[in-house]
């Protein structure tokens, strides 16, 4: 880890997250102070790298997303976490420049990653040295809620606490303790029709939810178990249990969210035969289209394979646990 002192530049690379047991609703929008706990493992190979560069002279923030000066709502949203952080620090504006490592307009969720990687650098960059990773995981939060949980490498636990001190993610076991595989097949890449802020607001005031924070503890109880005991069909059976169910709080909230597309539930429908034939994989589903096929790394090639075998053109994406948020010495700008 390093910073570069005399530019005030630094630069952080984080990986996004697939969540096992899932956030979707919030008790605080503005703190991004989650309903229920939520559990996650960072991905090894979709992740943002930022550079963050602060400039005394600069009147306002300039924003750069994989080449691109941006000026629309994902801008503004940089900008203004850069305001809570500046806030806090040195009162300046900066240049940022990310990449995301998987390509634009594969409807992967990078609020998670991006959001992880733009604290960590703009914090990183007034050459102060970095808060501990609770602190860090409490910034990360403020910009995007999965954020916090890209902080920590491997498998993560987000305690949603009741409020900012209490939020926050830690590890809950290392990656290299079950290598998993989250294979994601990009279905589509068609920006969403309803965000996840807004989402997570209609689903606050599901009638389902009341219900839905009942159950959670004891499955998270189940889960972590499951992920302990490195059990792949009591792990599966609970993800698949767990994605239904805030699939059919979005499906059915006002206005409804019906994120999976036609191809989505035919692949699910397959993955159900594939494993009947001994392929031990389940799939977890977020705000989007995309399948996330969950297994051992040593079955990924089969799920693959098998998801090529559909159709050709379907690209998969295999990632493995991956690391903790990292600063780089080589800089974007
Ligand atoms: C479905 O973290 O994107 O991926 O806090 O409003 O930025 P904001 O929401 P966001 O929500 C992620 C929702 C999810 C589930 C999860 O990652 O736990």
């Amino acid at each position: 880890m390093s910073q570069d002192r005399d530019s005030l530049r630094a630069t952080a690379r984080a990986g996004s997250n697939i969540a096992f047991l899932k956030y979707w609703g919030k008790r605080d929008a503005a703190l991004n102070i989650p309903l229920n706990d939520s559990l996650s493992m960072t991905l090894s190979d979709a992740h943002t790298t930022t550079t963050v560069a602060w400039d005394p002279d600069l009147k306002l923030d300039e924003v750069y997303i994989d080449g691109e000066r941006v000026l629309d709502r994902r801008g503004v949203r940089v900008s203004k976490h850069l305001d809570r952080i500046r806030a806090q620090w040195y009162p300046w504006h900066a240049r940022v420049a990310s990449v995301n490592s998987f390509p634009a307009g594969t409807g992967l969720a990078s609020s998670a990653s991006g959001f992880a990687a733009l604290t960590v650098a703009a914090i990183a960059a007034y050459g102060e040295g970095l808060p501990d990773p609770d602190e860090l995981s409490r910034w990360a939060r403020l910009g995007s809620g999965s954020a916090c949980r890209s902080i920590h490498g491997g498998y993560v636990e987000w305690r949603a606490g009741t409020d900012h001190a209490s939020s926050r993610a830690r590890l809950f076991m290392p990656g290299d303790a079950w290598d998993l595989s989250d294979v994601v097949v990009l279905v589509s890449g068609h920006p969403k029709e309803i965000p996840s802020s807004e989402g997570h607001a209609i689903a606050a005031r599901h009638p389902f939810m009341a219900v839905r924070q009942q159950l959670l503890p004891a499955r998270m109880a189940a889960m972590k178990g499951a992920l302990a005991a490195r059990h792949l069909p009591t792990f599966g059976e609970l993800l698949e249990q767990e994605a239904l169910e805030v699939q059919g709080i979005m499906m059915s909230g006002t206005p409804s969210c019906l994120y999976p597309a036609g191809l989505t539930i035919d692949l699910i429908h397959r993955l159900r035969r594939w494993r009947e034939d001994g392929l031990p994989a389940w799939f977890t589903l977020d705000a989007g289209p995309n399948l996330h096929v969950l297994t051992e790394s040593r079955f990924a090639p089969d799920v693959v394979e098998r998801v090529r075998s559909v159709d050709p053109r379907l690209e998969c994406l295999v990632n493995r646990p991956g690391g903790p948020v990292t600063l780089l010495s080589h800089h974007l700008i």
